[in-house]
């Protein structure tokens, strides 16, 4: 399986999003991850579709869209103009599971499930081969900046061992050593905000996640 690194831009800074940006380039990030948040599904509030098309033409790495939004079918249509390459929503949100990944797709993106660490992975199999990948949050999403939850990991072994070759996506918590335990699972897609963007080096920080990630 390929390892990819997606750094998370709710960690970076928003004044300076084309330099933080830079740093990804830099570092050979094979995704930028953009989270979407209404304030309603999570309770935080953070960029939304205008936003993610300004740094769209600013950067040359494959957008990764999260969408912690309660109706991604209804937004679907702004995030795909925005520039998305993939959309990623959540098992939990309010509305039509398979309209929602049609549409995405019709839009020209590959569309993701995700799942609440507290939400079973079975969820997501009735839809598995029209996804491009299956987001497994290893934190409560809503906020950067807290600790990887080990518990979560047997969710991704199972998944795994159904889906050989289905790109799983790790996203909270993920720092150096984090990365290991997630890749032992199964894990081959790791998100990272604070690990990359807090770093003295972020460019080499996601270098060693890469690294790190096939130890
Ligand atoms: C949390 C977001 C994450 C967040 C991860 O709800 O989905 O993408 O940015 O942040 P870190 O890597 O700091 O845990
Ligand atoms: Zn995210």
């Amino acid at each position: 399986m390929d390892i990819k690194i997606s750094p998370s831009m709710l960690a970076s800074d928003y004044a300076n999003l084309k330099d933080e940006l830079k740093k990804c380039e830099n570092g050979k990030a094979d995704l930028i991850h953009l989270d979407v948040m209404d304030g309603h599904f999570v309770p935080n509030i953070s960029i939304g579709a205008p936003v993610i098309a300004a740094m769209k033409k600013v950067c040359s790495i494959p957008f990764d869209v999260h969408l912690m939004i309660s109706d991604p079918y209804f937004y679907a249509d702004e995030f795909i103009k925005a520039g998305a390459d993939i959309i990623t929503f959540h098992t939990e949100c309010n509305c039509d599971i398979e309209k929602t990944i049609d549409k995405i797709i019709a839009g020209g993106c590959r569309a993701a499930l995700a799942v609440k660490p507290k939400t079973p992975i079975d969820t997501v199999f009735p839809y598995l081969n029209k996804l491009s990948m299956v987001l497994v949050m290893t934190v409560e999403p809503g906020f950067g900046g807290q600790s990887f939850m080990e518990e979560v990991m047997p969710k991704i072994a199972k998944l795994r061992k159904k889906c050989p070759e289905m790109d799983i996506q790790v996203d909270g918590g993920i720092n150096t050593e984090t990365v290991k335990i997630a890749g032992a699972a199964g894990a081959n897609v790791f998100v990272a905000g604070s690990a990359v963007f807090k770093s003295d080096n972020p460019a080499q920080t996601i270098q060693t996640l890469k690294q790190n990630a096939r130890s």
